[in-house]
C-alpha cells in the first residue's frame, strides 16, 4: 500500500474506518466518505494528514459524483458503505424488503460506476457483501438474496473491466460499530446465534476482514474471486 492511494465509501467507521487506518499505517493514502458530517470528521482526525474526505451518501447518484468529482487518482476503491433493514419474509413490506437491494446492491453499482475514470488501469474493486448471502439464516431473504447479486457484479465485472481486478469479500457477523449502535439484547443474541453455526465458535473482529480486505488489493492475479471471512459458518 505504499504511496497507493485508497477510496472507501462507507470509511468513517467500523471495516472501512479498520481498512483506512492499516493503508495509512502502510505509507498509503485515503480518501474517505460518509453520510455523517461529524462521523466523517473524527474519523478524519483518527487518520491524520495522510487521510481526506468528502460526505457522500451512496442512495443518491449526485452525491455520489460529488465524491469522486473532490478525489484524487485513486490506486484502490472498498465500498461498505450502506444502510438497510432485515427481517422475515412475510414479515416486511415490499418496500422495506427492496432496501438492501436499494442501497447495498445499487449503492455499490453506481459507486464503481462513477469511480471508474479515476481508478488505475491496473486498479482494483474490493466490493461488500456478506456472509447470509450463501450461508442462509432466517432474518433476511432479501438480504441473502443482495448479497449473491454484489457477489455476481463482482464476477462479470472482474470480466468485462479487465485489467482492472475486482473482487468481494463476504464477512460473517463481525463485533463492529454497526452491531454496538444496535441494542444490546439483539446484539448478544446474534452473536450468540452466529458463534453455535460457526466452526470457530466466535464472531469475527474487524481486524480479521481489514486483513481479507488487503489481500484482495494487494494480490495481483485475484479477480473475480469472493473470500468469506466467516469463522466457516454453516448453517
Ligand atoms: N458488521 C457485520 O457484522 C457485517 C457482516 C456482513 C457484512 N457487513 C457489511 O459491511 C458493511 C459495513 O459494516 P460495518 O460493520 O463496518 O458498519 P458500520 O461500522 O456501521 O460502518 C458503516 C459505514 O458506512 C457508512 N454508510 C452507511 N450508509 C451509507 C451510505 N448510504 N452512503 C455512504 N456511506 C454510508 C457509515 O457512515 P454514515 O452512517 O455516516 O453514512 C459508516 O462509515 C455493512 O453495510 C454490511 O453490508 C457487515
Amino acid at each position: 500500500m505504499k504511496d497507493k492511494t485508497v477510496a472507501i465509501v462507507g470509511g468513517s467507521s467500523g471495516i472501512g474506518l479498520g481498512v483506512a487506518k492499516q493503508v495509512v499505517a502502510a505509507g498509503g493514502r485515503v480518501f474517505i466518505g460518509g453520510r455523517d458530517a461529524q462521523r466523517l470528521e473524527r474519523a478524519l482526525a483518527q487518520l491524520g494528514p495522510a487521510a481526506d474526505g468528502h460526505s457522500v451518501d451512496s442512495a443518491d447518484d449526485a452525491s455520489v459524483a460529488a465524491f469522486f468529482a473532490a478525489a484524487p487518482a485513486i490506486d484502490h476503491l472498498f465500498t461498505p458503505g450502506a444502510s438497510y433493514a432485515l427481517g422475515r419474509f412475510m414479515e416486511l413490506d415490499e418496500a422495506t424488503a427492496r432496501s438492501p437491494m436499494d442501497h447495498k446492491f445499487w449503492g455499490q453499482y453506481r459507486v464503481v460506476r462513477h469511480a471508474l475514470p479515476k481508478l488505475d488501469a491496473q486498479g482494483s474493486v474490493v466490493l461488500m457483501a456478506g456472509a447470509l448471502g450463501a450461508r442462509v439464516g432466517l432474518t433476511g431473504a432479501a438480504y441473502a438474496a443482495c448479497n449473491c447479486a454484489i457477489e455476481g457484479l463482482g464476477r462479470a465485472l472482474a470480466r468485462e473491466l479487465a485489467p482492472r481486478r475486482f473482487n468481494t469479500v463476504s464477512p460473517g457477523t463481525i463485533d463492529s460499530e454497526l452491531w454496538r449502535e444496535r441494542p444490546a439484547a439483539l446484539r448478544e443474541a446474534a452473536f450468540e446465534s452466529f458463534a453455535q453455526g460457526a466452526p470457530l465458535g466466535r464472531v469475527g473482529t474487524v481486524e480479521e476482514v481489514v486483513d481479507a480486505v488487503l489481500f484482495l488489493m494487494g494480490n495481483r492475479f485475484m479477480t473475480g474471486s469472493t473470500l468469506y471471512v466467516d469463522g466457516g459458518y454453516v448453517t
